[in-house]
Order: structure tokens, then sequence, then C-alpha cells
């Protein structure tokens, strides 16, 4: 069966504040299966973070069909959307987002708080996700005490905590150095190579060569 995991059909979004309006998404159409590794490349603005926002249920656009694994996302409440988030999507940022009074360990813990599995399940899945991304050594240390590559990690393990099928990532390596941030993406190859769906957002194109699909947006559209 070629079920998709994500189809998005039409996608418009417009911002509008007072009387001028930002249209960040102009009819986008895509399909991206199970396992897949894509990027999404554009200048800023193009509409890529609105994009990956959507995609993961965190935004709804103005028109258009999205169904995420078969689910009609526009149908769902937000209680849904939540559960669905918190259950299929794991998220991963620029600026990292920990919160820095938190141990590495806890701020992977975090996420499996909609979850609620129980406590020593959750333990074993936060020390499954470190030494997943190389950290099983680090998980005491407050994120102050970490470098910018061990922090995107951190928040790559509380990702993964929940066991998710989708990965969105926005610009995980924009604040990391050249080799910090390949290191990074080498993880994510690696993730993907088990069975993760990855979908990657930069304005980088040597960044966006490693995944093995691209879509480039200007404008809200694809080129
Ligand atoms: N919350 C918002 N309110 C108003 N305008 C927004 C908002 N978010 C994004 N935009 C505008 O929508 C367009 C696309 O933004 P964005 O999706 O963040 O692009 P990118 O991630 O490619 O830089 C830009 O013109 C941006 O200024
Ligand atoms: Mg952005």
């Amino acid at each position: 069966m070629d079920n998709p995991l994500l189809y998005a059909k039409k996608l418009e979004k417009t911002y509008r504040s007072g009387a001028t309006a930002v249209r960040a998404l102009n009819g986008i159409s895509l399909k991206i299966r199970r396992g897949e590794f894509v990027a999404v490349t554009g200048p800023s603005g193009s509409g890529k973070t609105t994009l990956m926002n959507i995609l993961g249920c965190l935004e709804r656009p103005d028109s258009g069909c999205y169904r995420f694994d078969g689910l009609q996302v526009g149908e769902l409440s937000d209680r849904h959307l939540s559960r669905l988030r918190a259950r299929a999507i794991g998220f991963v940022f620029q600026s990292y987002n920990l919160i820095p009074t938190l141990s590495a360990a806890e701020n992977v813990e975090l996420p499996l708080i909609y979850s609620t599995p129980p406590p020593a399940a959750a333990k074993r899945r936060v020390r499954q996700a470190l030494a997943q991304v190389g950290l099983a050594e680090r998980s005491r240390h407050k994120p102050a005490a970490l470098s910018g590559g061990e922090m995107q990690r951190v928040a790559i393990a509380r990702a993964l905590a929940a066991g998710p099928e989708l990965v969105l990532a926005d610009e995980p390596t924009g604040n990391l150095d050249t080799q910090t941030g390949h290191g990074i993406l080498d993880l994510f190859s690696k993730l993907n190579a088990s069975g993760t769906t990855i979908l990657l957002v930069t304005h980088d194109r040597r960044v966006a060569a490693r995944a093995q699909r691209q879509l480039h947006l200007r404008d809200g559209r694809f080129a």
C-alpha cells in the first residue's frame, strides 16, 4: 500500500496583523513516505518554519488538506492534536530550547509527561534516548555545562524519547560550527537508517545535500 506518512494538498497560510497580510504558504502539496529523509530548503522568509509548524500539527492551515498517517488533521480537536504530537512527532529547533534548570535527563523526560509511561519505563526510555545520541555519560549535566553540539544532542534525545515516527528539525545546525553540524547530521542519518522519517528545514544547501530528497521553497511555493 502506498499510504504516505505525510500527505498535504494545496496548503495556504496567511498571517494578518492590522492592515497588512503576509502570504506565508501559497498552495503547498507534498507526499512524504515512511522512512524518507527529506530536506526543505529556501531563503529566509520563504515559509519553511510555517510549513514545519503545520506538518508538525502546531499550527493549522487556512485551507487545504493535511493527512498524517491517514488521519485528517483538520478534523482533529486541539486535544487530539496534542496527543498526536506527543506520540508521533519529535521536534528539534535551532536554539535547542532546553530548560536551563533541568539536567539533560530531566529535559529528555519532559515530553513523556504527555504520554505518561510508568516511571520505570520512562527512565528506561530517557536512558535509551541519551545513549542513542552518544550522551549516556552526560545525563546529570545541566545545559550550561554542555557544548552547543551536546545541547543539540540532548534536544534530539528529547525528540526521540516518545519513539516518534517523524522527526521535524528546523535549522538544527544553524547555531553550530561546520564540524559539529556534521556530527548532528550524521546522527540524523543514523536515526533515518533505523527507520525514523526525518524532515529537515534549512537555508543551507550543503546541509540539505545530506537528505535523500530536497524540496525548494520560494515565496510560499515549491520551486
Ligand atoms: N506569526 C507570524 N505573524 C506574522 N507573520 C509571520 C508569522 N510567522 C511568519 N510570518 C511571515 O511569514 C513569512 C514566512 O515566514 P517563515 O515561515 O518563518 O519563513 P522561514 O522559516 O523560511 O524564514 C515571512 O514573511 C514571515 O515574516
Ligand atoms: Mg524559519
